[in-house]
């Protein structure tokens, strides 16, 4: 009973937020994120700011930055660093983008032409690095080891990701721990880093920055699954870019993984046919979509994400209570 009463207590104290209550609490300084990004994508050579504002006005969620400013409100620090540190984070995420497109044959990102398409790999490639020298460029302003250390690790790690991704394209066993690191590595580990900075300017410590941490991981985990999810169930339209295309370029995501899991061998002979293929030729994509529906694929991947959003809340227990932490849990 009393167990109950505590568990009312701590529902009631939990302020839900939507998705633009969220942004809202960091708008200003997001707008300040904006300008920084604006201003550190111009260089002596035109072709390169040609590209960076290119892809500056092509908008993106910020919510890597979000996360900066959320975390580094959440340990009470106000100042210009984290606005700095939120363009850092934006670019890098920006660099991931642009060689992810390269390597992957992307048309479209965020409903447009995508750098590739526009402006050749070559191009790209460069535009990709420079990007990323830039990001460390302004990171390395700061004078702190900690900050360096986080983010030089992390490109690190995301580079690894995108080579290892590449080993595993059209693994029909791919695991379900092999998927979780590719997530992890791909999305879940900047996450974390954008998190831990906001912690590292706060000053708090260790511990929490590794509380932020781990909530970041879970939420970047819980982040790529919906992404992945959304390949099969959304439109092109709110995607910009193809639904699908995850199969058409050989990623088995955990959707996926499920469905092998649970359909029979011709059924698994379909899928296989798609990835031999490299598209929806001799099967079409709603047949895909039918036996995912028919196992209960989609399903259990969302109980998935659920469960892993959960644990991302569980982790920021011990704030104390905060117009951040709502946001954060939200
Ligand atoms: C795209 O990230 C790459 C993934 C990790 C799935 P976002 O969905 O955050 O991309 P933008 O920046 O909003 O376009
Ligand atoms: C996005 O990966 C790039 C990184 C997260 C490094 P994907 O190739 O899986 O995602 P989209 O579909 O291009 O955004
Ligand atoms: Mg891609
Ligand atoms: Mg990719």
């Amino acid at each position: 009973m009393g167990g109950d009463e505590s568990e009312k207590r701590r529902l009631a104290s939990i302020n839900n937020l939507t998705g633009r209550e969220v942004f809202e609490l960091v708008r200003s300084d997001l707008q300040k994120v904006e300008e920084e990004f604006n201003q550190q994508s111009v260089s002596d050579v035109p072709a390169i700011t040609e590209i960076g504002q290119y892809l500056q006005v092509s908008g993106g969620k910020r919510l890597r930055p979000a996360l900066v400013l959320l975390s580094a409100k959440l340990c009470e620090f106000d100042g210009p660093a984290a606005i700095r540190l939120g363009a850092v984070v934006e670019l890098i995420h920006t660099a991931t983008l642009v060689h992810d497109d390269v390597i992957d044959g992307a048309d479209t990102r965020r409903g447009r032409p995508s750098t590739n398409s526009r402006w050749g790999n070559h191009m790209s490639v460069l535009a990709g690095d420079w990007l990323y020298m830039q990001a460390f460029n302004i990171a390395l302003a700061e004078r702190n080891f900690k900050i360096l250390d986080v983010l030089i690790g992390l490109t690190q790690v995301m580079v690894e990701g995108e080579l290892l991704q590449l080993t595993l394209l059209r693994k029909l066993k791919l695991t379900e721990d092999e998927y979780f690191e590719l997530a992890y590595r791909k999305t879940a580990c900047l996450f974390s880093a954008s998190l831990r900075l906001g912690a590292i300017l706060g000053g708090k410590g260790e511990e929490v920055e590794m509380k932020l941490g781990s909530y970041g991981i879970n939420l970047g985990l819980a982040f790529q699954l919906v992404d992945d999810l959304l390949d099969f169930v959304s439109s092109e339209e709110k995607l910009g870019k193809p639904i699908g295309s995850d199969l058409r370029e050989g990623k088995i995501t955990l959707p996926l993984i499920y469905l092998l899991q649970r359909c029979r061998p011709e059924e698994t002979e379909k899928i296989s046919r798609v990835l031999d293929e490299g598209g929806f030729h001799s099967v079409q994509f709603f047949e895909i979509l039918e036996l995912m529906e028919h196992y209960g694929a989609l399903q259990a991947a969302r109980e998935k994400a659920r469960k892993i959003a959960e644990q991302a809340k569980a982790a920021l227990e011990s704030f104390p209570d905060s117009p951040y932490k709502d946001a954060l849990r939200s």
